[in-house]
């Protein structure tokens, strides 16, 4: 048990000043309030009890869902930092375990309590056998996001003892942070027809891994320290990103009070769309098409920036990031550094550099904002690991989980906790006759 952790947010404070508002004839102030980065809200939260509005933010590209002390991140100036530790320092010098102790207790863990969720961790590895039937019933060629987010929802049935004591608590988020790993694995192996690889105590979370991929009992796989790297990074990279959607779906799904596996189960959902957790995916097949289309990088730009081609140039843009993704300058690192000790000469490296400093020197691109993003080298990365491409997203969930569950558990310790329910503007039909079918044309 995980003592004096961080979960609660602190309260935003007031501003001095407030926004004046007049509706009909009426002023009404609007308190501020302000973060401990100097980020400034107008809060709205009494807007319709007074004056009968709401606010309209398709997208919530504007709005603030919840006041959180997990990751601070500054679009404009491409910062990133989990518990206000950089991202670039955690890729450098920490463990994901690490990582994932950091976003979900708050603080930096111990050697002493280190180990002790490394124990904890083993503990829980192994998953029930009778998931393995459930693997092996879904259609072959299924999605394995899919697989994914049903097994774990499906978890709660597994493992039900879930109650709201801190402790039962921590259990189920060690189970999730544990097994995740396994069920990820096994379902590649069982998706090939090939035998489940169990997880070994003696190895550590990414090696772990790693081994329940590929080790096999006709050739057994060797454990390469910068493989071990590429994962480690990959997966601190996309620990967690605040209020994104897979996140907000998270938060949003818990606001009902509904277990934590349901929860992570929606975010794993979420996070498979292609404009989200999917573009990873989406990178590496464009750069195939690309490839094989034998037109020419320049031509899928030009087609990017047609209005009337859905086409987009996958890996590029940001909701938040107005800069260069600070993730993608560490991805683009690590990839030059993997595929150099792997002796790998990839293509699609070629076509994606090429890519990049095309768009970079375009006005398109430039005007917009639009840089490429954490996604643009992470699938060249996963290629030369030797991830197969509809388990890249899987392996960004297998990232994003901590933060999920630091997420998670930070909206049902808020004391201010309310079910999420936005609001809408009705556009449809005024009232209408209900005409029976005999009567209608
Ligand atoms: N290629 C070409 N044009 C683009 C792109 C792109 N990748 N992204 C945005 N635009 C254009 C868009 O057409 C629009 O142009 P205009 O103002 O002329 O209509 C303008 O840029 C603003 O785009 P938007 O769609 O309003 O911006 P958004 O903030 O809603 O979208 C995004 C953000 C990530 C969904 C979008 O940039 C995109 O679709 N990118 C490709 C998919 C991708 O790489 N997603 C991974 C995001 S990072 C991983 C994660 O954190 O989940």
């Amino acid at each position: 048990m995980i003592e004096n952790a961080v979960i609660v947010p602190q309260e935003a404070s007031r501003d001095s000043e407030t926004v004046t508002l007049k509706y009909r004839g009426q002023t009404y102030e609007l308190p501020i309030l302000v973060g401990t980065e100097g980020e400034r809200a107008i809060d709205i939260s009494r807007l319709r009890e007074r004056t009968g509005l709401i606010t309209m933010d398709p997208g919530y590209g504007n709005t603030g869902s919840c006041m959180s002390a997990i990751t601070y991140m500054n679009g404009e100036e491409g910062v990133l930092r989990y518990r206000g530790i950089p991202v670039e320092d955690l890729a450098e010098q920490a463990t994901f375990k690490e990582t994932a102790f950091l976003l979900i207790y708050g603080r930096l863990p111990t050697r002493k309590e280190l180990t002790r969720f490394s124990v904890m961790l083993n503990d829980h590895s192994l998953v029930h056998e009778d998931m393995k039937v459930f693997y092996q019933n879904f259609p072959r060629g299924s999605h394995p996001m899919g697989i994914l987010s049903a097994m774990v929802n499906a978890m709660r049935s597994f493992y039900p003892e879930l109650n709201d004591s801190s402790e039962e608590v921590q259990m189920t988020v060690t189970r999730l942070l544990s097994k995740i790993r396994t069920m990820a694995a096994m379902s590649y192996k069982i998706s090939r027809g090939h035998t489940v690889v169990y997880p070994r105590p003696d190895l550590a979370y990414c090696a772990n891994f790693l081994n329940m991929m590929f080790d096999s009992p006709v050739k057994p796989y060797r454990i390469d320290p910068e493989i071990v790297n590429a994962v480690r990074v990959f997966w601190i990279l996309h620990a967690d990103h605040e209020q994104n959607c897979s996140t907000s779906s998270v938060r949003l799904v818990g606001s009902a009070r509904v277990n934590l596996y349901s929860a992570i189960s929606s975010g794993i959902a979420a996070l498979w769309g292609p404009l989200h957790g999917g573009a990873n995916q989406a990178v590496v097949e464009m750069l195939e098409e690309i490839r094989q289309s034998g037109q020419g990088y320049k031509h899928f730009i030009q087609r990017a920036k047609d209005k009337n081609d859905p086409f987009r140039l996958m890996g590029f843009g940001h909701r938040v990031y107005k800069t260069l993704d600070p993730r993608a300058t560490i991805m683009q690192k690590v990839c030059h550094r993997l595929l150099s000790a792997l002796n790998i000469t990839d293509p699609l490296l070629d076509i994606a550099q090429h890519v990049e400093r095309a768009a970079l020197e375009d006005d398109y691109f430039r005007e917009r904002h639009l840089y490429p993003n954490v996604d643009f080298y992470s699938g060249i990365v996963l290629r030369a690991i030797g991830i197969p491409k509809n388990m890249f997203t899987v392996m960004f969930a297998i990232g994003r989980l901590p933060g999920w569950i630091a997420q998670w558990l930070e909206s049902i310790s808020d004391p201010n906790w309310k079910l999420n329910r936005p609001r809408q503007i009705y556009v449809g039909q005024t009232r209408q006759e209900y005409i029976p079918i005999d009567e209608r044309e």
